[in-house]
């Protein structure tokens, strides 16, 4: 079988994105083609560059709130890559309905909550504020509706007495770098069980 090609979408750093490219290598069934970023200035670009994958940015600040011109440009760098996968990792905008259909059964999210809680932002504060005594990370499916889609898997992470919202996001982060790539090396196979850590 002919390796998957990954497309990841970043908005920032990119650890996560580093955890899925790190993790393409030796007989795993896909490698990467392209890392896409929203801004031009987003750190992981150039931590993608320097691995030789190739990457490009669309600024969606020079399109002024027109979502659907702006997912006109980012489709075509992410077409020409020809991807059979789509990852957002830490990919900060909302994508709307008909461009998440494009891609709908092949398109993952990592999002940093115990899903279906806490979609949206600040999950870490959130999470504290309301008491819990757990949080983590999840790997969805992406469909149209925001954080939403088959869960592909979780990570639980205990809350500590004490904790800020940096500290348990640090803590959770750890965690995310491990469900990501354990995620998408069972989804390239055509395996959607959840996978649940630790
Ligand atoms: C990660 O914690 C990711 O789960 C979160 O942003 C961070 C990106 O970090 N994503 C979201 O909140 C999506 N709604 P990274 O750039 O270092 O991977």
């Amino acid at each position: 079988m002919s390796q998957k090609r990954v497309a990841i979408l970043i908005s920032g750093g990119g650890s996560n994105m580093l955890s899925l490219v790190d993790s393409m290598s030796g007989d795993h069934p896909a490698r990467p083609c392209l890392v896409l970023s929203n801004d031009p200035q987003a750190g992981g670009l150039k931590k993608a560059a320097e691995r030789g994958i190739p990457t490009a940015a669309v600024d969606h600040r020079s399109f002024g709130g027109d979502r659907a011109a702006f997912e006109a440009e980012l489709l075509e760098p992410l077409q020409a890559a020809q991807p059979d996968i789509i990852c957002l990792a830490g990919f900060m905008r909302v994508l709307t309905g008909d461009f998440v259909s494009r891609f709908q059964g092949r398109m993952l999210n990592i999002h940093p909550s115990l899903l279906p809680k806490y979609k949206g932002l600040n999950t870490h504060a959130r999470a504290i504020a309301a008491g819990d005594s757990e949080h983590g990370c999840s790997v969805h499916e992406v469909t149209a509706a925001l954080d939403d889609g088959p869960v592909l898997g979780q990570a639980r992470v205990e809350i500590r007495a004490g904790d800020t919202p940096e500290e348990l996001a640090a803590r959770v982060l750890t965690w995310e770098h491990k469900l990501y790539p354990a995620v998408l090396r069972r989804y390239c196979m055509g395996n959607k069980d959840p996978v649940l850590l630790p």
